[in-house]
């Protein structure tokens, strides 16, 4: 849009572009400046438009994108050309992801190249390398505490690495997520340091404060993120003299996005790692982004802003990357992540699915599907391009979200049902062969999560450990079961490190004194390749869960409607232990695929006149991932224990 105020700075800033950038031919980078100035220009005068730097600040962050265009290679913004051509091209079914740790999964970025095979074997096309920035060892909270955002840990190799391993990756049309710790930095990062030796720049960097004040007043609406091992949310610093605002972990300084400064020199980051190759980043905590007495400073509108500002910069810059929202936050607020008010994404193409993951585990635990049926009723309705990130475990935790009216919806009582939960999955409850653990239990409000490695949670561990044939069956049946979902659901599958052959909790962190404080490295495995091998031997638990896996990514990529444009339907039907949905085709309406999932530990049957319209060919349906028609019981389809369907009409 073109409008003059903006339009005035625009040029103002061209004017005054130093001689290395406007001697360059930045063609394409100059019409998408002048296409998402008035944006950029709205989005940071209403951040920052009250400061006396605002015009050098703006001048600034042109600067940013122009060096950081000018340092992209020739390959990357081919790339962004096709990609702006093919714009829907990461709502195709295509993509399956997996999350891993570097170290855990290869030990180092080049092993992991030379383990690329393994993700083409299983048909995973999209990897997410979890933090490999430089931390402080020993309290690095997995990676999420950087020092240094332009080093890579030497642990696992150098940025060299990196860049080879993107363009290996490219060669294999894989595609390459890192992540970008936006809200905070190591108490280690430079910033820091400086700010700690007293420089009042970068005290401007972070949220300091001479006394309690301000912190006690932050502190009377703020929840605590870490309460085993980090309460509250600041932290006294000797050697500065000042209390530091530590939402997470006391040794993560939280980033003061006030300032312009730290704006600018986020996106110089991001536009970084754009350049050595990822196609897509994961900003880490976006809901945190921005501090306010009197809230729980989370969610803020100007965390929004903030984000709208960093794509609209990057789309000028590296339009061929998005960005992955990482904001485990209620459904009514995550869905504001793809951009509030817009048509299409202008904020974060691809949020995680929070919501669906913590539901999917309440249906394994009360083996019906009623809340996961209400929660998905109550899932707001995305935007055109934006996708979600569907999955079932993560390296975090798995937090009980779940909006209180919808358990009331359910018959249930929230606070007991969220107790049962955690009594479930920590094995407390009588009936539960799960091994999870607790994490970040709160005595003051009550709240837990649940930590702990898919296989232990779905009661693998201890089905093998009695020995019990038909335990571990089942357990291999809801492992795949809750796959079948995250494959069909809609979006981006992202599958976790060690799912795919049955990874156990790993006990050893308890010997790490820097790690036993924190049960979620129970489900951050270092994967053992001899068992992995283990997939090639028929009639292996191994075997089983990664060859059914294998299938069902293949057939996934072979199903139209399975690509994510809203194109879904829940459909409620009459037994409590189903959930059902269809997928469809918005322009070839015969088209249509439907999905019939069974949480119970018994067979089940669905009543074919709940379906309406799409029960309509009911008789002549094939189960696409088994090739085979169910069974169907006069007016009934059968759905064994644990097991799910994709059925077409044919
Ligand atoms: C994100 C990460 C989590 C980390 C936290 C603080 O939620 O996923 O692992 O502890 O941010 O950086």
């Amino acid at each position: 849009m073109y409008e003059q105020i903006s339009h005035t700075l625009l040029n103002d800033i061209l004017n005054r572009i130093k001689p290395e950038i406007s001697e360059q031919d930045l063609r394409h980078f100059y019409t998408r400046l002048g296409a998402n100035f008035y944006a950029i220009h709205s989005l940071f005068e209403r951040l920052y438009g009250d400061r006396e730097d605002f015009e050098e600040q703006a001048q600034n962050m042109v600067e940013t994108m122009a060096r950081q265009y000018i340092k992209r290679s020739e390959k990357l913004r081919q790339l962004d050309l096709e990609r702006e051509k093919d714009y829907n091209w990461f709502l195709h079914q295509q993509w399956v992801g997996m999350a891993l740790y570097c170290k855990g999964f290869a030990g180092t970025l080049n092993g992991l190249q030379e383990r690329l095979h393994y993700f083409q074997e299983l048909g995973v096309n999209l990897v997410h390398v979890m933090p490999i920035m430089r931390c402080p060892e020993g309290s690095s909270d997995g990676g999420y505490a950087v020092s240094d955002f332009r080093e890579i840990n030497p642990e696992v190799g150098t940025l060299e690495d990196v860049r080879e391993l993107a363009e290996e990756m490219k060669k294999r049309d894989i595609l390459l997520v890192l992540d970008v710790v936006v809200n905070h930095t190591s108490n280690k990062h430079y910033w820091a340091t400086c700010a700690r030796a007293g420089e009042k720049k970068y005290q401007d960097y972070y949220y300091t404060f001479e006394n309690r004040n301000v912190p006690d007043m932050f502190e009377q609406s703020m929840p605590e993120i870490f309460p085993e091992t980090s309460p509250g949310n600041f932290t006294w610093d000797e050697e500065m003299g000042r209390w530091v605002m530590t939402v997470f972990n006391d040794f993560q300084w939280d980033l003061n996005y006030s300032n312009p400064s730290v704006f600018v020199e986020m996106l110089n980051i991001i536009l970084f790692w754009a350049n050595q190759g990822a196609d897509i980043l994961r900003l880490d905590a976006v809901a945190f982004l921005w501090k306010k007495i009197g809230s729980t400073c989370q969610n803020e509108r100007e965390a929004h802003l903030i984000l709208q500002l960093l794509k609209d910069c990057c789309q000028v810059t590296a339009p061929g990357v998005v960005f992955i929202a990482e904001a485990i936050v209620a459904p009514v607020e995550v869905i504001k992540y793809f951009g509030e008010d817009a048509v299409i994404a202008k904020e974060c193409e691809i949020a995680y699915n929070a919501t669906f993951m913590a539901l999917l585990w309440d249906a394994v635990a009360t083996k019906n599907a009623r809340l996961l049926n209400q929660g998905i009723k109550s899932l707001p309705v995305k935007l055109e391009r934006a996708t979600w990130l569907n999955y079932v475990r993560c390296h975090d935790d798995i937090g009980l979200g779940f909006d209180d009216r919808d358990i009331l919806l359910c018959d249930y009582e929230p606070a007991r049902h969220r107790r049962f939960l955690i009594d479930y999955f920590t094995g407390k409850y009588e009936k539960s062969h799960a091994r999870g653990l607790p994490f970040g239990q709160n005595s003051k409000t009550g709240d837990a999560r649940i930590s702990g490695s898919l296989a232990s949670l779905a009661g693998l561990e201890h089905a093998l450990e009695t020995g019990d044939d038909k335990a571990i069956d089942d357990s291999i049946k809801l492992i795949l079961l809750l796959h079948g979902m995250i494959l069909s659901f809609g979006g981006i599958p992202l599958l976790y490190y060690g799912d795919e052959i049955g990874a156990l909790n790993d006990d050893s962190y308890r010997d790490d004194p820097h790690k036993k404080g924190d049960t979620r490295w129970v489900h951050r495995p270092s994967i053992d390749w001899d068992k992995a091998d283990k997939r090639n031997t028929v009639g292996t638990v191994e075997y089983k869960i990664f060859s059914a896996l294998k299938r069902m990514v293949a057939v996934r990529k072979e199903i139209e409607v399975f690509a994510d444009f809203n194109n879904r339907e829940l459909i409620e039907v009459e037994n409590p232990h189903l959930f059902v949905f269809g997928r469809y085709h918005l322009q070839k309406p015969n088209e249509r695929v439907l999905v019939v999932s069974n949480f119970s530990n018994k067979p089940q049957h669905l009543n074919l006149d709940d379906l309406g319209g799409w029960g309509a060919q009911y008789r002549l349906m094939t189960d696409l991932y088994r090739g085979e028609t169910p069974d169907i019981f006069k007016n009934s389809l059968v759905i064994p224990p644990f097991s799910f369907y994709w059925l077409c009409e044919r």
